[in-house]
């Protein structure tokens, strides 16, 4: 089954062919980094307007690339929620026209769905149950997935996102938008322990709080400021990655060995920071845990992983309507139509 899915919920517009939930036939992104890059970050009603303008020169793309027209396609898969509305209404527009216009199925797919099934694109053994941490730029969650469309989260942030703990200290530290892959270069030239940040602690074990890691370091750049003191920014980069790294895989770690689970998967754009995957791979191992980390091109967002995901989605029966609608915030796991 051929699937061709969009995806248009934040800044990059993206089509993709899926064969059978698990091969990437064509896969497209065209970014809009460049331009938001100048206001420091997404600008929503920018978004839109490109990806109203991509989205038939994206679409065409994964078809040709794919040697299929739009007809041969069994289905129509796309990001629904959550995400930015004015952005996801444009792919939800535009597949609704292409399904119902071809007289295809329409799947509608949940965003953090999809980055947990990024995996399966190239991970062919990886099947449910396992434990997925989900960290991108909107999301920092922790996952029971009990089957490919039945998920549990049992840990999440409570303020921040990682991704945007991310870009928002790289943004004090002066990288530009996003900031994330910044602090991950300039972190390999830096001494990882030589500032040391707090670790917020949090109701439940599982959740993660951000947001005061964000403000120490915008506070110990103010400080450094003040006094004239020569900051070293690649040990901050450093020190920051590796205790946003230090959280977020002590806490999945523990809730994997809490719960059980010796498979345990990574996802979301965070999940290309090489200092995260590092830990990771390291506390896996020491715990006798088998970790499945995404390629970095399927880390950050893509049509690919929405496609693999409709597959799964639609084997369980999921269909959208005429009146399907874009939805800026869903739960993963109480998902609507
Ligand atoms: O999953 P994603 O593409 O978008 C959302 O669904 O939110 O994640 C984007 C986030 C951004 O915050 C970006 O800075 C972060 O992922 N990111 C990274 C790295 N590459 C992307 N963060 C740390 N290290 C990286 N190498
Ligand atoms: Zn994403």
């Amino acid at each position: 089954m051929d699937i061709l899915a969009i995806e248009s919920s934040c800044d990059e517009t993206a089509a993709a062919v899926i064969r059978d939930g698990r091969e990437i036939i064509s896969s497209v992104v065209a970014t809009q980094i460049e331009e938001h890059k100048l206001y420091g970050g997404v600008v929503p009603e920018i978004a839109s307007r490109r990806h109203c303008e991509s989205i038939v020169g994206v679409v065409n793309e994964a078809l040709e690339k794919a040697g299929k027209t739009a007809a041969e396609i069994d289905a129509i898969a796309v990001t629904y929620a959550p995400g930015l509305i004015g952005a996801l209404l444009v792919g939800v527009n535009f597949a609704k026209g292409l399904a119902f216009s071809l007289d295809k199925p329409l799947i509608p797919v949940h965003h953090i769905r999809g980055h947990i099934a990024a995996n399966y694109l190239v991970h062919p053994e990886l099947e449910p149950p396992y434990m997925c941490l989900v960290a991108s730029g909107g999301h920092s969650h922790i996952v029971k997935v009990n089957s490919y469309t039945d998920f549990e989260t049992v840990g999440r942030t409570v303020d921040d996102a990682a991704g945007e703990a991310f870009d928002k200290a790289a943004r004090a530290m002066g990288f530009p938008y996003p900031g994330g892959v910044h602090i991950d270069k300039a972190a390999k030239l830096g001494d990882k322990l030589k500032y040391k940040l707090p670790h917020p602690k949090t109701a439940n074990p599982y959740d993660f709080s951000f947001s005061g890691l964000k403000t120490a370091v915008i506070n110990l750049i103010h400080n450094a400021k003040q006094k004239g003191e020569e900051l070293d920014i690649n040990s901050l980069a450093a020190s920051f990655q590796f205790t946003v790294s230090d959280i977020l895989t002590s806490k999945f770690v523990q809730a994997a060995k809490d719960n059980g689970y010796k498979t345990i998967a990574l996802a979301g754009g965070v999940a290309a920071n090489s200092g995260l995957r590092e830990i990771l791979e390291e506390k896996a191992a020491k715990n006798g845990m088998k970790l499945y980390v995404p390629p970095l091109y399927l880390c950050g967002d893509n049509a690919a992983m929405i496609g693999c995901q409709a597959y799964y989605e639609y084997l369980a029966g999921v269909r959208g309507g005429t009146d399907l609608n874009a939805v800026a915030t869903m739960k993963l796991d109480k998902i609507t139509y």
